[in-house]
């Protein structure tokens, strides 16, 4: 089974405004509501790919119980810790000539909560893919990310970490299956401006030797190098397209790249993720399969 781990679920709410005078009152000319977090997201795609998922995290009152529902709705199975206090977050996303957004802070997650979702990671047992997307809530301890691999370091599961700085660095000795850094994840990491590919893949390398096993980078637009467990580079040049909102293009490559590895190995994973990275961009919400199998059709 794969799991996806998302800490700090979200319903955002996306307005589309004439104007945004602050201080007085605004109206929408539309407004759309999405449900999501890396997790769910990565959930979200792999249930288009055809592949089961259990989406773990926290959740809390109604804005929870709603993300829950929406989850399962699209096919996903939900294992979240529900916190007692709080409600999930909303982020409020305004769109007019330029972008505003509100992002919400979320509950508070008290450490019982903490040891009720490690109980639910002891659970996994060899063989399981473990997916831990996204940054880390204040309320979290901040090593949290070491906890839970140092936790399952005997047992025979594939990580995948999309994370940055720190965060990242510091899961490294643990050897992930796989990790995505961004080009500018890579920069902040090293503290270095890179230009062009050669200096990416020298630091994917880098990456690698740190511990990871596969290092894929994505260049958004510019597509991906892929760093594979044997050393070997594979470069991957971007779908075109009309981009629409690329929100949630790596965590979809994640999907991707996961889905294709289980059925044929790197190669095809790479193409598949290139194809579902693609297919959000060029769509307003998530990659949904329909446009997801068209990119790949073009690719291969
Ligand atoms: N503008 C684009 N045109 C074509 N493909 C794109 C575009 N943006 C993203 N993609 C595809 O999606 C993949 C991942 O995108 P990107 O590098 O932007 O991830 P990211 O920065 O981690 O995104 P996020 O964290 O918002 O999910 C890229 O490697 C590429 O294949
Ligand atoms: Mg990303």
């Amino acid at each position: 089974m794969i799991y996806t781990v998302t800490f700090n679920p979200a319903i955002d709410y996306v307005v589309q405004a004439d104007r945004l005078i602050t201080g007085s009152v605004n109206r929408s000319r539309s407004e759309q509501i999405y449900f999501g977090g890396k997790g769910i997201n990565v959930s979200f795609v792999l249930s288009q790919l055809g592949v089961t998922s259990t989406a773990l995290g926290f959740t809390a009152g109604f804005t929870g119980k709603a993300i829950e529902e929406s989850v399962s709705e699209a096919g996903i199975k939900t294992d979240f810790v529900r916190l007692e206090k709080g409600c999930s977050r909303i982020n409020v996303k305004i769109k007019t000539d330029t972008e505003t957004e509100l992002n919400g802070q979320g509950p508070d997650i008290p450490d019982e909560a903490i040891q009720a979702l490690y109980q639910k990671l002891d659970a996994l047992a060899d063989g399981d893919i473990l997916v831990l997307a996204g940054s880390v809530p204040a309320s979290l301890p901040p090593d949290i990310y070491e906890k839970i691999l140092a936790r399952l370091s005997h047992k025979r599961i594939m990580t995948a970490v999309d994370a940055s700085g720190k965060l990242l660095l510091n899961v490294l000795k643990y050897k992930p299956f796989l990790i995505k850094p961004n080009q500018s994840e890579i920069s902040e990491m090293f503290g270095v401006s890179l230009s062009g590919k050669e200096e990416v893949v020298r630091y994917g390398k880098k990456l690698k030797e740190m511990g990871a096993e596969n290092v894929l980078v994505s260049l958004a637009g510019e597509g991906a190098v892929l760093i594979d467990e044997y050393g070997r580079v594979h470069d991957q040049i971007a779908c075109s397209g009309e981009v629409k909102n690329s929100v949630g293009a790596g965590d979809s490559m994640l999907a991707g790249f996961i889905a294709g590895y289980l059925k044929e190995g790197y190669e095809y994973a790479l193409k598949l993720g290139t194809a579902a990275g693609g297919a959000t961009a060029f769509s307003q919400g998530l990659a949904e399969k329909e446009k997801i199998f068209e990119l790949l059709e073009r690719i291969l």
